[in-house]
């Protein structure tokens, strides 16, 4: 009974921030990089039998739905069928700035490379490796990280019009506050100080804010040649601003 209220309090602990849980995992021996999060500690499972099996490298991000498992339990099985039991676990490796989609379950056994998407719902059961996108069950690779880069660049600047598209149908005016994840649309080296958006959402610190401003080239300046855009668009569809 004791022991039960003990584990039940050190759950609600782990659960309370990703921060806990991982400071509870490392607690455990288990190596965890710097920069990797949790994003919901209350719907992510690590299996910790034996922590020292499981590592994880830096800016991973831990997404909701994550079980990652270095065990099975399955050949319990042949102690009946059998009257044998033979254990069954292996090391987990995930490498550095990994995107973990919703739902995902990564098994006994697998290594992950660096710069890897792994896509929503998937369960990995191979090794995936440096700079991919996998998914599926079992999951795998469909293409580069570089090339899923290519690919967003063409796609991102139609959705963030049809989000404001959508906004307008939903019988409001669009403000720029609206496209916080949106202005790499209108926002760039030229114009970003105009644009007080909480940039630290998506740059964690000043070295990948600035390498941002050099790369990026948003192919309207401002929000207003943005916008202007979107009415365009909207009268060319036969839609009303
Ligand atoms: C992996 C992902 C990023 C790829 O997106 P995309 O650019 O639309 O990819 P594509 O549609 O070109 O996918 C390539 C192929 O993989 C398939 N595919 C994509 N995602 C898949 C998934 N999660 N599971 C199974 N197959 C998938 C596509 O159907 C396509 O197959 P096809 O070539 O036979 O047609 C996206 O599908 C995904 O899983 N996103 C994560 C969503 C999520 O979890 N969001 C949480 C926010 S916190």
């Amino acid at each position: 009974m004791i022991k039960k209220i003990i584990d039940k309090v050190r759950r609600m602990r782990r659960e309370r921030s990703g921060e806990a849980y991982l400071a509870y995992l490392r607690s455990l021996g288990m190596k965890i990089g710097k920069g990797t999060y949790i994003v919901d500690p209350k719907d992510v499972t690590i299996d910790t039998s034996r922590p020292e099996l499981i590592e994880i490298g830096e800016k991973v991000s831990l997404n909701k739905g994550l079980t990652i498992l270095s065990h099975d339990w399955a050949s319990f099985l042949f102690v009946n069928a059998f009257g044998d039991f033979i254990p069954a676990h292996d090391k987990v490796t995930l490498g550095s700035n990994i995107w973990i989609g919703r739902n995902v379950t990564i098994l006994r056994g697998v290594t992950i490379g660096n710069n890897v998407l792994i896509g929503n719902g998937s369960i990995v059961t191979k090794d995936i490796p440096d700079n991919s996108v996998a998914v599926g069950s079992p999951a795998k690779v469909v293409m580069t990280l570089r090339d899923y880069y290519e690919k967003r660049k063409k796609q991102y600047v139609a959705e963030s019009v049809r989000c404001a598209m959508a906004i307008y149908a939903a019988g409001r005016e669009p403000s720029a506050a609206d496209f916080y994840d949106d202005y790499p649309a209108f926002v760039d080296a030229r114009n970003y100080k105009d644009y007080p958006y909480n940039y630290r959402r998506q740059f964690k610190n000043d070295d990948d804010f600035k390498r941002w401003l050099e790369v990026h080239e948003a192919p309207f300046n401002g929000f207003e040649e943005f916008m202007a855009h979107v009415k365009k668009e909207m009268e060319s569809n036969g839609a009303k601003a």
